[in-house]
């Protein structure tokens, strides 16, 4: 699924290993034994993740199971005691019906050094930082 959406550029790309590595931030869904969408969290500091890779099969967009497992990674992220989740996002409807809300790409410098400066596309990103913070 990952590497469908990426080829799409909706999301970016992940190594098989570094899913591996991280299996325990993961979530999937299946319906019927079908794999149909999956999100990580990845993580920046004690106190921030970034919610990575949350994608559902087409067929299956539009009925909740997008938002059932980003509830599963906002309670991940309480339980691990993270302060704030954030995204990079074209789905930003989706984010603010989430919970979170819009924010700056200056206010996380390790995410654009990481992944915004070597991206070929960086001067026509589309995509809006949405940040969750909880109390
Ligand atoms: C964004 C995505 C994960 C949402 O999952 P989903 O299962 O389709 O979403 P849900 O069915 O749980 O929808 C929850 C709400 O968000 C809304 N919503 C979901 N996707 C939306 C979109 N692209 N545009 C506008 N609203 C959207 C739904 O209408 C729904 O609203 P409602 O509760 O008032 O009915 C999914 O559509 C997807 O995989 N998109 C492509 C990849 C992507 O952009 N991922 C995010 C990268 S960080």
């Amino acid at each position: 699924m990952v590497d469908d959406f990426s080829r799409r550029a909706e999301i970016l790309p992940r190594s098989q290993e570094e899913i591996a590595e991280n299996i325990c931030d993961w979530f999937v869904a299946d319906v019927d034994g079908e794999l149909v969408a999956c999100g990580s969290l990845l993580r920046y500091s004690e106190s921030l993740s970034e919610v990575r890779s949350l994608v559902v099969a087409p067929d299956y967009q539009g009925t909740g199971i997008g938002s059932k497992l980003m509830r599963e990674l906002i309670d991940l992220a309480r339980e691990r005691r993270i302060r704030s989740l954030f995204a990079l996002t074209r789905s930003v409807e989706f984010f603010t019906k989430m919970g979170f809300r819009p924010s700056r790409r200056e206010s996380f410098p390790e995410k654009v050094m990481r992944d915004c400066l070597p991206c070929p596309i960086l001067e026509q990103c589309d995509e809006q930082v949405m940040l969750l913070s909880f109390d």
